[in-house]
């Protein structure tokens, strides 16, 4: 039962009743439906004053004339107050339907199919090639992950691309390096650090000998022109990060459909140029081919430098040409940090200057910067933290805990798995995505904050009372017994998570089901502590068992939503 549409089509009914209808849908008045911050005011408000201009009555006379003509059974009580129609919701119907429906619905419970016939792109982690994973790269990776389950969820078909770097001059001066002073054994096995140190060598030698940048130019030019060899040295180097990468994509659980990078564009790019001289945008400027954008200030796109050699928004350009010609999205997203944020707007105003209207269906899905114990990242100044060894430690960590906590756990390997890496990505899925956030280990493995482990461990929890139950119990539940504020918050909650769902993927933002995950565990831990589950009444140990169950189920499914697992012990 859906009880905003229920409201809605009880104040239709109402208005016929009162004022002989009036010109607006239930859909509209559904929309207009406010949640009240206290549920003593209701747990709908509908605001009249939207009625106000089409009945030409003040919304406070509308208000006690619609109250007057609404009855329903599953509404204990409507209020007139100040302009406000207030519904309360009869508390058995409520838990019943919401209860039943998630029961019912499983792992859909929330789900449809708005999205059907529709595609979305995702543009997520774009690593470099030949630079170690590190945590500069988790947000796009996991925010990228999260909204692809999420459009999936809504039956959106998701496409999910790595844009690699894989294209640009140090490849070039690293493959000089490696021609110089590597061998073939000792980047294999020392994959991409070796790859590193070379690059770095590379470049403190090529101070005192400028020759080496020739050279580094050569080999370059060398790739761009496809010799076989640079290009066999090059594949390789790329196949030993993507490796790499794909150590941590697994664990993350991290997949993605397509891998077209920067160098694939190689060959694209030609047509875009020609066409944007065509549709008259392309104009030089000292030697170089820029697209002149003052009039919407900004500085030009550059799209040719005057060596004509080409550039990140000009691979970007015939990217997006790519993905509207291959996928025919409807929504094309760049998962991608906000101090990007100038190239996507010069890039998305390119294609409108170049007459695509789908220009309007790309979106830059901006996040903030993650520093780690207060201290910002730099390669530069070697402050890196890695992915694979962060989320090793917080393996480790994870594991310490759980030795200590529960001693007699199965599987504590897994479980630590499970909970080391689910406190990273919650804690980095936690706040908005556009806010800076600080990792801490105090923080993000807190068994009793707002964290991945909380939330997992209130699962368990509810897993483990279901299991000591047995089963929900052959009786009849007694859904009365769930009229309690407790029972009631942790049943508003369910039934608000479609919603938060729908609003998640509309506004690309992950964060509010993680906050869900807390405030629905917040809700089910202080329902536990309140309300004795095992009691003796049949009818009200099966209403809490069942209401501890789709707790369960919902919890693992938000999880799952923002790419965290959910074990069943803990
Ligand atoms: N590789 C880039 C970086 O690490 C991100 C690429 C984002 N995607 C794009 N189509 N420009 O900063």
């Amino acid at each position: 039962m859906d009880f905003k549409a229920a409201v809605a089509n009880e104040i239709i009914s109402a208005l016929d009743a009162a004022f002989g209808g009036a010109a607006i849908t239930a859909e509209e008045i559904a929309a207009a439906l406010e949640i009240p911050p206290d549920t003593a005011m209701g747990d709908y408000a509908f605001p009249c004053f939207k009625l106000a201009k089409l009945l030409r009555k003040s919304p406070m006379m509308i208000a006690d004339q619609l109250s007057g003509a609404i009855r329903a059974d599953f509404l204990s009580k409507v209020e007139a107050v100040k302009g406000y129609l207030n519904f309360f919701i009869d508390r058995a119907t409520y838990a019943e339907k919401v209860i039943t429906r998630v029961l019912e619905e499983g792992d859909r419970y929330g789900a449809d199919d708005s999205g059907a016939g529709k595609t979305v792109v995702l543009d997520y982690s774009s690593i470099n090639i030949a630079k170690r994973f590190h945590i500069g790269h988790l947000s796009t990776t996991m925010i990228g992950n999260a909204l692809y389950r999420l459009h999936r969820f809504f039956g959106w078909n998701a496409v999910g691309v790595n844009h690699l770097g894989d294209w640009g001059t140090q490849f070039g001066k690293m493959i000089a390096a490696y021609k110089r002073w590597g061998d073939h054994d000792t980047v294999a096995a020392g994959g991409v650090d070796e790859m590193v140190k070379l690059y770095v060598r590379f470049n403190q030698e090529a101070k005192d000998n400028p020759a080496l940048d020739d050279e580094g130019r050569m080999w370059f030019k060398k790739i761009e022109d496809g010799d076989p060899e640079a290009l066999e040295i090059f594949n390789w180097f790329k196949s030993v990060t993507l490796k790499d990468a794909e150590r941590v994509y697994d664990m993350l659980g991290v997949k993605f459909d397509s891998y077209a990078g920067e160098s694939f564009y190689n060959d694209k790019m030609q047509p875009v140029i020609d066409e944007l001289k065509q549709k008259g945008l392309l104009i030089e400027d000292k030697g170089a081919q820029i697209v002149d954008l003052q009039d919407y200030g900004m500085p030009p796109a550059l799209i040719l430098r005057s060596d004509g050699a080409t550039l990140y928004i000009t691979r970007d350009l015939a990217a997006a040409k790519y993905r509207k010609d291959t996928y025919n999205f409807d929504k094309s997203l760049y998962v991608v940090a906000y101090q990007q944020d100038l190239h996507f707007r010069q890039l998305f105003k390119v294609l409108e200057l170049m007459g695509y209207e789908w220009y309007k269906d790309c979106e830059h899905v901006a996040f903030g910067m993650v520093s780690f114990g207060g201290e910002s990242l730099s390669t530069r100044e070697g402050r890196v933290v890695y992915l694979d060894e962060l989320l090793t430690q917080a393996i480790e960590k994870a594991r310490a805990i759980i030795d200590e906590k529960s001693p007699d756990l199965e599987d504590k390997d897994e479980v630590a798995r499970q909970v080391g890496i689910g406190a990273v990505v919650f804690f980095d899925l936690y706040n908005n995505r556009i806010k800076d956030i600080d990792f801490t280990w105090e923080r993000a493995l807190n068994f009793d904050g707002e964290t991945g482990p909380y939330v997992q461990y209130t699962h368990a929890r509810a897993c483990s009372v279901l299991r000591k139950a047995g089963e929900t119990g052959g009786a009849k539940p007694d859904f009365a017994a769930l009229s309690d504020p407790f029972s009631q918050d942790v049943v508003r909650l369910i039934e608000q998570f479609p919603d938060i769902c729908k609003s998640a993927v509309n506004r690309s933002e992950p964060s509010m089901v993680t906050r869900f995950c807390v405030d629905l565990a917040q809700a089910f831990n202080k329902f536990y502590y309140e309300n004795k589950v095992m009691v003796d009444d049949p009818g009200v140990r099966a209403a809490r068992l069942q209401l501890t169950d789709a707790v369960r189920r919902v919890l693992k499914l938000a999880l799952y939503l923002i790419g965290v697992e959910a074990p069943a012990r803990m």
